[in-house]
């Protein structure tokens, strides 16, 4: 793909006093608004046996939808934490598909099945059952013998400590410290790993919980929560709307409630709660707007939940409860787009679900469409647009060193799968600028009616890109004739790269950016404060990704003495700043470097840095340094990618010299 005409381009240096012009006659428009980054996809875990895509069933499962589904879970567990355990029965309500079938298969990890029965006739009777090897991707099938087809069957288990879906954390490694905290973190394939379930978006079901655990903690779940519940060891859940099981969340420790609105509030731990009720102020508002644009938010209250520095995402929709990592905490509201992302997901997501992981962009791509929208109609057009273009900047850089396949946004039948692949910067970035395209193509009237009527038409169900494409044809395409060609469409969903006609979007507080950049590298003159002290955290992210890939040590300590980089409390300015620094050979941001990698799990913020030092030899030592350090505090999901990064590291034996840095070196080609 070439590079996106949105990067900035080079401009020679007589061009650079007409931007400055404009940076400054910009500045006295004076808007700096709140907002957040774009979205640098997350994949998915560290495993990495690919499997072969089909048209319609879900390769990351052993369950059989076609033979029997689970229509309610009902869950009586007991979390322990000295044994980092949770133990108990879970007891499915099944509906046969197949009146032939005599088994129920149900995915597992590293579970210990204790029994399984089956009730008949008002008994549980044990039933006979079968626990495969694991394998490394999906773990262990559980066959169960079921020749009665049973409407009921009741497991017994007990996870493993090492359950690749949960995180225990001792006292010390809460912001408390006095009491342990755990969470789940179920998408895309570890619900197994705490439930045995049919472990597939295609299938969806109710659940109830009765959870116990020490009485000094506080048990939350994806489910009906009740900020008034009182904290004494035993609890009950219900999630009446049917869910997929990647939705299955649980989380405990010293958490506290406080309300944003009648519906939506904050639980956090008592040091946290003040500092992101006033950070996710805007919740409500963000709920109300998403609601005008596209229905009725269909799930009773929306709360925020808000995890240790070690939860390896930046937030996951967890229904009615989206876990959200604090480091978007940073005082001045800058990176609440999250927020509306995982608030987006209420429509595009859980209420309607990508089928498999290959339609992922179902989910992503959607909710990153939403989620913009959602911030441009709270804070402006130019701050959603400076968010697009800082997405579509790493979008452009991630999809040319990706396979054709994998570029496309549907995976094709056929294709080779790997877990880590199936969602990636293309299913959020390329999924959104397709609709992006689609609403300039039919316009926002039209394209908001068919949105909307959209997660109306297939609310509560699970489906596949085609049934997407069949309903937007019938409903869409086919009524406005002449507005999109097949071949666009067909170019769009399965074609790599991105279109030459897709809609561009730029960002004039950019241009002022991009014009400061310049003349600071074609002079050692820093813009004005004036400039620069209005920048919101997005131009600092611009400024820094449009930077050239090293700079000289000189450069390095005077942009650090002038903006304090180094130490930052914003991890998507470290996450740019620490491998600039680390490329750079600017060895004084080590300390801070190495503080901040082993405090924060969140993988989008580490897995840069750690990249970044792999490269050379002393980087690699450095790495495993931190790593041995941090280990014991990350999540297993970072624990993973890290592990793997470090094992398939090529070192080269010196330091890469700092290069001088030159507006020359600076930039990708021009298109
Ligand atoms: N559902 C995802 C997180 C996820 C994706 C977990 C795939 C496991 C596998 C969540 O909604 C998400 O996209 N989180 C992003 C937020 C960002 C794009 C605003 C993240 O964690 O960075
Ligand atoms: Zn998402």
């Amino acid at each position: 793909m070439p590079s996106s005409p949105i990067r900035p381009r080079r401009a020679g240096f007589p061009q650079l006093a007409a931007l400055l012009l404009l940076s400054l006659s910009a500045l006295s428009l004076g808007a700096c608004k709140p907002g957040a980054e774009g979205s640098p996809a997350p994949a998915t875990e560290a495993r990495n046996t690919p499997v072969t895509a089909t048209a319609d069933r879900d390769e990351h499962s052993y369950a059989q939808p076609d033979k029997v589904v689970t229509e309610d879970l009902a869950l009586d567990l007991a979390l322990d934490f000295d044994a980092r355990t949770i133990a108990g029965t879970a007891t499915y309500t099944l509906q046969w598909k197949d009146d032939t079938a005599t088994e129920l298969v149900l995915d597992t990890r590293d579970l210990a099945i204790d029994k399984v029965e089956g009730e008949a006739d008002g008994q549980w009777q044990p039933l006979q059952f079968a626990l495969a090897p694991a394998d490394p991707t999906l773990g262990s099938k559980l066959t169960i013998e079921t020749p009665q087809r049973n409407t009921r069957v009741r497991v017994t288990y007990t996870t493993s400590p090492d359950a690749s879906g949960l995180q225990w954390l001792t006292p010390e490694m809460t912001e408390g410290g006095q009491l342990p905290f755990m969470f789940s973190q179920s998408q895309q394939i570890h619900a197994r790993s705490w439930v045995p379930l049919q472990d597939t978006p295609a299938i969806r079901y109710t659940y109830t919980a009765h959870v116990t655990s020490r009485p000094d903690v506080m048990v939350l779940m994806s489910a009906d929560n009740d900020p008034d519940a009182a904290r004494d060891g035993d609890y009950t859940f219900s999630m009446p709307q049917p869910i997929p099981s990647y939705l299955m969340a649980i989380a405990a420790g010293d958490l506290v409630f406080k309300p944003i609105s009648g519906r939506a509030g904050v639980w956090a731990e008592p040091a946290t709660i003040d500092r992101a009720v006033a950070e996710f102020e805007d919740t409500e508002k963000m709920i109300e707007t998403t609601e005008a644009l596209y229905g009725p938010y269909r799930w009773e209250r929306y709360d925020l939940l808000i995890l240790p520095p070690s939860f390896p995402y930046g937030g996951m929709e967890n229904p009615r409860l989206s876990f959200i990592t604090p480091t978007v905490i940073v005082g001045d509201k800058s990176l609440v787009s999250l927020i509306a992302h995982e608030l987006a997901h209420s429509w595009s997501g859980n209420l309607v679900t990508f089928s498999s992981a290959k339609h992922g962009w179902l989910n992503e791509g959607f909710t990153s469409y939403v989620e913009n929208r959602i911030v441009e109609s709270l804070y402006g057009k130019e701050f959603s647009d400076m968010e697009y273009v800082i997405a579509r900047n790493a979008l452009a850089d991630g999809i040319a060193a990706m396979p054709e396949a994998t570029q496309a946004l549907a995976v094709r039948p056929g294709t080779e799968l790997d877990a880590d692949d199936a969602l990636s910067a293309v299913s959020y970035d390329k999924g959104a600028w397709f609709l992006q395209f689609l609403e300039q193509r039919f316009g926002r009237e039209v394209f908001d009616a068919f949105l909307r009527d959209y997660f109306d038409h297939f609310a509560f169900q699970s489906i596949t890109t085609e049934q997407f494409l069949d309903y937007a044809r019938a409903n869409l395409f086919d009524k406005h004739p002449d507005t999109v060609t097949d071949a666009e469409i067909q170019e769009w969903v399965y074609g790599p790269g991105i279109p030459a006609y897709a809609p561009q979007v730029l960002s004039r507080n950019f241009g002022i950016v991009d014009s400061a950049r310049l003349a600071w590298l074609g002079s050692p003159q820093l813009p004005p404060r004036q400039i620069t002290d209005a920048w919101s955290t997005q131009e600092w992210l611009h400024f820094l990704d449009s930077l050239p890939p090293t700079l000289t040590h000189a450069q390095m300590a005077q942009l650090d003495a002038a903006y304090g980089f180094t130490g930052t409390d914003n991890g998507e300015i470290a996450m740019r700043w620490y491998p600039l620094a680390v490329r750079s050979g600017y060895t004084e941001a080590n300390d801070a470097l190495a503080a901040f990698t082993e405090r924060v799990g969140r993988r989008k913020l580490i897995m840069p840095i750690y990249t970044a030092l792999v490269q050379t030899e002393p980087g690699l030592a450095l790495a495993k340094e931190i790593f041995a350090r941090a280990r014991p505090g990350y999540h297993p999901i970072t624990t993973a990618s890290v592990e793997k990064l470090i094992a398939e590291a090529k070192p080269a034996p010196a330091p890469a010299p700092a290069a001088d840095a030159t507006t020359e070196t600076s930039e990708a080609p021009s298109p």
